[in-house]
């Protein structure tokens, strides 16, 4: 495995790999490796005979107030997992690397990325869609693979590759959990031990409003109140930021949860933002 910093010896790799009839996988991440990662890597090794991680922390994805100085790292860890995964290239740069001073080119899916996340985290979408192009652009994969957990970003992935003809295909990859049900993040680490013990809830309250769904309720108003119901009794730790239903590839809010319907939510619990998503119909 090699782990390389400077986007011109990365692009020099993968283009060998090209002219050699390889498929070249990519998993984009910002480090702190989990199950989550994992699973993204064993699905481009089982799609893609060359397989490029990224480990980035993405400055312009950040806003002022959040948590970019202290986002969590162990560069070593994730390079001994990505060893052991079967990874070829770590693609590790720095900052300075990814963007030159002054930088002023932005890449942006307004219409997905007002709502949902993009409402109390403004700018933050503009820096994905920004560091994911221009890391498509070094790493020149065949395929990109992205975790569902990050539903709109996944959404905003697709649509800016399609609308840009951007010849990457993206692979959505199903939502890796603890066996209590949360969601695994970077940012779990956050969570003190009280935090951690109520944090099942989320995903808990997802099932709720699908086994509403599943019984014939699918007013929306009935659906949320429910949901945050649900959250004030079993997490009440945490303040919501939004509790949503919406169309899957849209993310347009519904009036009615009729399929296809996603259930989204994101709430603050101690230093912790989390997010979670569930198809409910
Ligand atoms: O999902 C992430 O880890 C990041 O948003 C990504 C896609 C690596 C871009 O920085």
């Amino acid at each position: 495995m090699q782990c390389l910093n400077l986007p011109d010896d990365v692009r020099q790799v993968t283009l060998t790999w090209r002219c050699q009839g390889y498929t070249v996988g990519f998993v984009p991440t910002m480090g702190y490796w989990h199950e989550g990662h994992l699973s993204l890597i064993r699905a481009a090794r089982a799609r893609c005979a060359k397989v490029v991680a990224s480990i980035f922390i993405n400055p312009t994805q950040f806003a002022p107030t959040e948590d970019l100085a202290r986002y969590p790292q162990d560069l070593e860890r994730d390079l001994a997992l990505a060893q052991e995964a079967g990874v070829d290239v770590v693609f590790c740069p720095d900052a300075a690397a990814m963007y030159e001073p002054g930088h002023g080119t932005w890449v942006e899916v307004p219409e997905l990325s007002q709502g949902l996340c993009g409402a109390s985290r403004p700018g933050h979408f503009r820096g994905v869609a920004t560091v994911v192009t221009k890391l498509f652009w070094i790493v020149l994969p065949h395929v990109a693979f992205f975790g569902e957990k990050d539903w709109q970003q996944l959404a905003i992935i697709r649509a800016m590759t399609r609308q840009l003809s951007c010849p990457v295909e993206i692979c959505g990859c199903p939502t890796v959990r603890e066996s209590d049900g949360l969601a695994m993040s970077s940012r779990n680490v956050y969570l003190t031990p009280q935090e951690r013990a109520q944090a099942p809830a989320l995903y808990a309250m997802l099932c709720h409003l699908r086994d509403l769904v599943a019984a014939g309720e699918r007013r929306v108003d009935v659906l949320r109140t429910s949901g945050q119901q649900f959250l004030a009794q079993h997490l009440p730790l945490a303040r919501l930021d939004y509790l949503e239903i919406v169309h899957p590839e849209t993310l347009a809010p519904q009036r009615e949860a009729t399929s296809p319907a996603l259930a989204a939510v994101a709430l603050f619990l101690g230093k912790a933002r989390l997010i979670d998503n569930l198809r409910i119909a």
